[in-house]
């Protein structure tokens, strides 16, 4: 049966576990193995309804390190769920490919896709989730602090497609994860619910910033109007302000703390530029391990390690 990934609870813990390892070990290898190429021969169809930099060149770049070729088909070649329907693109897709890589709009559209495609489909971000960025980030804590233990992880900003996939994590490893938002731009109910009611972890939703960054090991934000909501974002800028992460809020946390954001950035708005350029930053590597911990997944749902 094939394997998609269209949410972190798609994975079991062991098998997070298990990818998370894998990465570090691929990372490693397509550097010093050039014979290394598990998909040598496949074709990877990768479907863009909004725009990308980081998801295309590191699924792209990925999969073709990993001998394979990816093809890109931006949003005007299909016009998903306008000019043809996500059932029959699926199976269109399907046809020609081995695996495909999805970001779209509706998060139903994903689902319709996954169930359609006789080829593992993989959600590089629907409105819903961005699952493939949160592998990727909980990699990036790891390679810094060694470990995952006793880690507090604290999002300010908006309570959006990634926060949602931190909090299903947050349902397969533990942690305790805040996210501060201001009201009324709160993560998805539901899935606060789910996160909660698993009990694994320790999950706070809250509307002070101050007080939720006090011990955190990690200060991760992301822009405050996600794709889609740009026309929001004169509007949403005013509810916002004080969630800035820059330095006063950094210095506040008491701990050594790294900071992360899913880029892109918008400079000056969600953080200040002397955050980004600061020791504490990671984005860069969090950036690159996107390929690294893609091509984990890839290889582990079509069960190639
Ligand atoms: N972080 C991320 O998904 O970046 P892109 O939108 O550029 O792909
Ligand atoms: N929340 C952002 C993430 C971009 C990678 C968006 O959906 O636009």
């Amino acid at each position: 049966m094939k394997r998609d990934f269209l949410h972190i609870t798609d994975l079991t813990t062991d098998e997070i576990h298990h990818v998370l390892d894998l990465s570090a070990e691929v990372k490693t290898r397509i550097r010093t193995d050039k014979d290394y190429q598990p998909f040598k021969g496949q074709s990877l169809a990768m479907i863009f309804a909004k725009p990308s930099a980081r998801t295309r060149l590191s699924f792209e770049t990925g999969f073709f390190l990993l001998g394979g070729h990816a093809i890109y088909l931006g949003p005007s070649d299909i016009d998903i769920g306008k000019r043809e329907a996500v059932k029959d693109i699926a199976r269109v897709v399907s046809r020609y490919n081995h695996m495909i890589m999805a970001r779209l709009f509706a998060h139903d559209h994903i689902i319709e896709m996954a169930t359609y495609a006789d080829k593992p489909v993989i959600n590089g971000l629907t409105d819903y989730n961005h699952p493939c960025q949160v592998m990727a980030d909980i990699f990036t804590i790891q390679e810094h602090r060694g470990n995952l233990k006793d880690l507090k992880i604290v999002y300010l900003g908006d309570g959006n497609n990634v926060v949602n996939s931190w909090l299903r994590l947050a349902m397969r490893l533990p942690f305790h994860f805040v996210c501060a938002c201001p009201e009324n731009y709160e993560p998805d109910a539901e899935t606060v619910r789910a996160a909660v009611s698993e009990g694994l972890s320790e999950i706070e939703i809250m509307h002070d910033p101050k007080t939720a960054v006090k011990d955190a090991d990690v200060v991760y934000t992301d822009v405050w109007a996600s794709m889609g909501q740009k026309h929001e974002a004169k509007e949403r800028e005013k509810h916002f302000q004080e969630y800035q992460v820059n330095d006063a809020l950094m210095a506040s946390t008491g701990r050594q703390t790294l900071f992360l954001h899913c880029l892109p950035a918008e400079r000056g708005r969600e953080v200040t530029d002397s955050v980004m350029e600061s020791p504490a930053s990671v984005v860069f590597d969090e950036a690159e391990n996107r390929m690294h911990v893609q091509n984990a997944i890839m290889l582990a749902i079509t069960g190639r390690i």
